[in-house]
């Protein structure tokens, strides 16, 4: 009898593990969190929820674009804890400068990756002459070199690279996040929802309705713990077509100048929908700003107005629950949430006072100015060069010069000391 009630039980468990979608009661957070739309997934009241803006940088990253970062990252610009404001980097190897990297870092933001090369995996969006569809090993060797890249030249620990996003947000079925998991990274922001489904950040362990996602429709796999912070297209008042970021027009009225005054207003427009109570429920509003194309000269006006949204916000006492964070720092969040009042306090969002100019030292380093061409950046496993001496955790070398290691050292001494003590005299009587 009860060897049946045994059967019973595996059987119903094979198939409720088996079941398809995902379940509130056994996906549950720190490292499970089921996808919602339009919705608040948090255990928290609306009221009490954060409503994070995430500014996630692409591109070329070097002097050419260096001025935009320094005004969108002006120190002056704080959170409501006081602390700056930080954002997340997705770095590619092509005309990179890894100091401005390493200087970046140093000032709070999160240096994230996408591939080395930063071409097009899925169709030749540049009109190269030898493009080819990427397979697995093409994937597997642009996402190891480019941490590579990072580790050596920017001296950055790699627990400290958690982020992904695909080149051009062109994700190809599961390809990329297989690697994202053997990896062990713990997030990718590469899916692109329309902006009636405003998706909050999931975990990918379940599928999902696909049916809103724009480029991830051959998604078909499970990645146990792995977050997605998704994308969103962006709209305007009176819209019939939609733009796919800040710097796509096709949503904007083409019987009004594109003024900074416009383009505030539709930084707002889209910031207020996932704010709002109807329709976001203060779902995080990513922002993916092109370097390349935000040091143009024709994209200064997006610049400005961008500038101006973030000072609005910061400024204004009515939008005391926005935070300005890296992707990293929500992530801690999502996986340990806490209420507006307890915010001003939590570990993740906290900062130290030290803030480093980004040009500093960067001036007369030499430039890693990749004259070997895009393709020729990519080593094969074999004959990379690491030198080992690089590869130290700057970050964690401060456990050292606190004494720790010293008061553990004399602590075991005497530890052992007393045992041999205790045994010589004690316990032959
Ligand atoms: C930062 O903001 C302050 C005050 O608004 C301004 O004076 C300064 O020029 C800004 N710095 C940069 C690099 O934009
Ligand atoms: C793409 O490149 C080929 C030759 O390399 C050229 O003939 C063709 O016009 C190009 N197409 C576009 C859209 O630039
Ligand atoms: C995903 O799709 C591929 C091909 O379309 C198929 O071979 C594979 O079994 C699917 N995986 C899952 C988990 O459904
Ligand atoms: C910030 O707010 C104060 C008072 O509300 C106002 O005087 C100031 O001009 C505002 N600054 C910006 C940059 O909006």
């Amino acid at each position: 009898m009860l060897l049946l009630y045994f059967l019973y039980f595996l059987v119903f468990s094979f198939v409720f593990c088996r079941s398809e979608f995902c379940n509130e009661d056994k996906c549950l957070l720190p490292s499970c969190l089921c996808p919602t739309s339009n919705d608040n997934p948090m255990p928290l009241a609306f009221t009490e929820l954060p409503q994070f803006i995430l500014l996630t940088f692409v591109g070329n990253l070097n002097r050419d674009t260096l001025d935009p970062i320094r005004s969108i990252l002006n120190s002056t610009y704080r959170n409501p804890n006081k602390c700056p404001i930080s954002s997340t980097f997705f770095i590619d190897h092509v005309h990179t400068d890894y100091c401005l990297v390493q200087r970046l870092f140093d000032n709070q933001n999160e240096i994230a990756m996408t591939t080395s090369s930063n071409k097009c995996p899925l169709n030749n969006c540049y009109n190269e002459s030898n493009w080819h569809h990427w397979t697995d090993d093409d994937w597997h060797d642009e996402i190891k070199q480019q941490r590579l890249n990072i580790v050596e030249n920017a001296r950055i620990h790699q627990s400290h690279i958690k982020g992904f996003r695909v080149p051009h947000l062109q994700i190809d079925e599961n390809k990329h996040f297989e690697y994202l998991k053997r990896f062990h990274f713990h997030y990718d922001s590469s899916m692109l929802f329309k902006s009636s489904s405003l998706m909050w950040p999931f975990t990918l362990d379940y599928p999902f309705d696909q049916t809103d996602c724009i480029n991830c429709q051959q998604w078909n796999g499970s990645f146990e713990a792995l977050w997605q912070f998704p994308l969103h297209e962006w709209t305007y008042t009176h819209a019939t077509n939609s733009c796919r970021t800040l710097f796509d027009s096709s949503c904007l009225p083409t019987d009004l100048p594109h003024s900074i005054d416009l383009l505030f207003h539709f930084l707002l427009h889209n910031f207020e929908r996932h704010a709002s109570l109807s329709i976001g429920y203060r779902s995080p509003f990513i922002i993916q700003l092109d370097l390349s194309l935000l040091s143009q000269q024709n994209n200064n006006l997006r610049l400005q107005a961008l500038i101006r949204f973030i000072e609005y916000i910061l400024n204004s006492s009515s939008h005391r629950y926005v935070y300005f964070v890296s992707i990293e720092k929500a992530l801690e969040w999502f996986k340990y949430p806490r209420s507006l009042s307890e915010l001003r306090d939590f570990w993740a969002f906290s900062c130290n006072d030290k803030i480093y100019e980004y040009d500093i030292d960067c001036l007369n380093s030499e430039s890693n100015g990749n004259d070997q061409g895009k393709t020729e950046s990519l080593k094969s496993d074999g004959e990379t060069n690491v030198d080992h001496s690089k590869m130290i955790d700057y970050q964690a070398e401060k456990l050292y010069p606190s004494g720790l290691a010293f008061h553990a050292l004399w602590v075991s001494v005497l530890l052992i000391l007393s045992v041999l003590f205790y045994d010589k005299y004690f316990t032959s009587m």
